[in-house]
């Protein structure tokens, strides 16, 4: 596709959302709505993209805008053909228009390549339409008996003969912008609202003007979904979920319940939020992967673990239950049941963690064991050491974190409390239950506890006699 600019529809009020939020800013699969179209608009190669959005809408937008990508700022929400005839005022020349509506999610690039093949083949107008088994909502395609279109009925304007038609206007168009102003002009509110200018009149018009009208039908359903309220949102959620499973099996991983996996994030894309598996990975139920995350060969990833900007390097097992964000894991390291690394953690080789560990700002030796119930924070931990049940960091004293150090081969017993700042050589050892407020040297070992007594003259309070009895 060449010469042309896309003009993207985002105006809405929404209000069928029920939400504060604009509605183009709700997300699939961890991308806006608003993201998902100019990406597919981009894919086309437009000169330029145009977003027409509300007044309040324009602060929040104008930042997330790529370079090639306008605001243009409708006043008043007075439908979509008011909407479009907003974005033409700032267009100059006669660029074709491929026009989308920011509500549409599902749609592919490649469909609007086909479209535009019928533009090429010398339509005045191309509509994208699509067959789908619930029609309700939509605006129906009313076409002659040789199924040429002769116009598109709204939903709520529509007669009961013209609501059972199951081909619907999917909401994108393609013509030249000095044919759009023809038909746009002598657009009237004639319909159920009473005062918004419907875009789907410029199908009417453009066929009492005698233009040659195409209106391809989507050979996927799915993509002409338009999302309108929170049903509409869970439904392209659901799809496009459908869409990544079957992406990562394309690519070889196997997925337990590619009905119960979330990805977040762009398979096999060299983006920002890329997803990427090596060979023989497997997913277990309920996993929720957000990009950027990389996994390597061999990796396991147990029910429900979330995973979030990690680098997951070879033969890892993340177990059961597991929340990991902004973390490498080093080959061969088993982390879990019930684990959480988070914030600039990394694991070297063959570490293992075990349920209840919780590690934040740290790096951790290979071989090194911390099996339960532990808090690290802004630690360092050499190669081979033991890290027992119960071990805290105590790293933040109220004002700032503080570090701590520990060497290689090092040995903490169960329920030690490390307060930083504080650094433990090679190999030092740390009986259990000590609290530790100076380093230790190399080899040493350090008892930080009151000395045990046993007292024989002692009686349960309850076997004591009450006092003035
Ligand atoms: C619209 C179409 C309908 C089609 C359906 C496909 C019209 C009148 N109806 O209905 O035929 O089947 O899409 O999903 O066009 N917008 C503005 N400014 C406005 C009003 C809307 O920018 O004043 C934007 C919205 O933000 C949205 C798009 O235009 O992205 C479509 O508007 P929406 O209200 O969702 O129309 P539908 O009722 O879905
Ligand atoms: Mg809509």
């Amino acid at each position: 596709m060449s010469e042309f600019e896309a003009v993207i529809l985002a105006a809405g009020s929404g209000t069928r959302m029920l939400s504060n939020q604009p509605k183009v800013m709700h997300e699939i699969a961890g991308k806006s709505m608003l993201s998902r179209v100019i990406d597919v608009a981009q894919q086309c190669r437009p000169g330029r993209i145009h977003v027409v959005v509300a007044p309040d809408q324009a602060p929040v937008l104008a930042p997330l805008m790529p370079d090639n990508c306008v605001l243009v700022v409708q006043d008043k929400p007075l439908g979509t053909a008011s909407a479009l005839a907003t974005a033409i005022n700032t267009i100059a020349g006669n660029p074709d228009l491929l026009v989308l509506c920011g509500d549409m999610p599902l749609l592919r690039a490649t469909s609007l390549r086909e479209m535009h093949a019928s533009a090429t083949a010398g339509a005045d107008l191309v509509v994208l339409t699509a067959t789908v088994a619930d029609p309700k909502g939509y605006g129906r395609v009313i076409r002659d008996q040789a199924g040429n279109i002769l116009r598109i009925v709204e939903d709520r304007d529509a007669q009961p003969e013209e609501a059972a038609i199951s081909n619907i206007n999917t909401g994108v168009y393609l013509a030249s912008k000095t044919n759009f102003q023809r038909w746009l002009e002598k657009i009237l509110p004639n319909n159920a609202t009473g005062n918004e200018l419907y875009l789907t009149d410029v199908v009417a018009l453009a066929v009492a003007d005698g233009r040659k009208v195409a209106a391809p039908t989507l050979a996927d359903q799915t993509e002409a979904l338009g999302v309108n309220n929170k049903v509409d949102l869970a439904c392209a959620e659901t799809e496009e979920q459908r869409r990544q499973a079957r992406r990562l099996l394309d690519a070889g991983v196997t997925i337990m319940a590619p009905d119960r996996l979330t990805v977040r994030g762009d398979i096999g894309a060299a983006t920002e939020e890329a997803v990427s598996f090596g060979t023989d990975c497997q997913i277990d139920v309920g996993a929720v992967l957000t990009g950027p995350l990389h996994c390597g060969d061999r990796v396991r990833i147990g029910a429900y673990s979330v995973l979030s900007n990690c680098r997951i390097e070879d033969d890892v097992t993340i177990e059961p239950f597991c929340h990991l964000t902004d973390c490498v894991i080093g080959r061969g390291a088993v982390v879990g049941p019930l684990a959480r690394l988070r914030e600039d953690t990394s694991l070297g080789e063959d570490v293992q963690v075990g349920n209840f560990v919780e590690i934040s700002r740290s790096a951790v030796g290979d071989k090194t064991k911390i099996k339960h119930l532990t808090y690290l924070g802004d630690a360092t931990f050499g190669s081979g050491c033991n890290v027992g049940a119960g071990t805290v960091t105590c790293n933040y004293d109220g004002m700032k974190k503080r570090p701590a150090k520990v060497g290689d081969g090092v040995f903490i017993g169960s329920n030690v409390a490390l307060v930083a700042p504080i650094e433990l050589e090679d190999e030092a050892y740390v009986a259990a239950g000590s609290t530790l407020t100076k380093n230790v040297g190399s080899k040493e070992l350090a008892v930080g506890r009151t000395r045990q007594r046993n007292l024989n003259r002692w009686r349960p309070l309850s076997k004591r006699q009450p006092p003035d009895a």
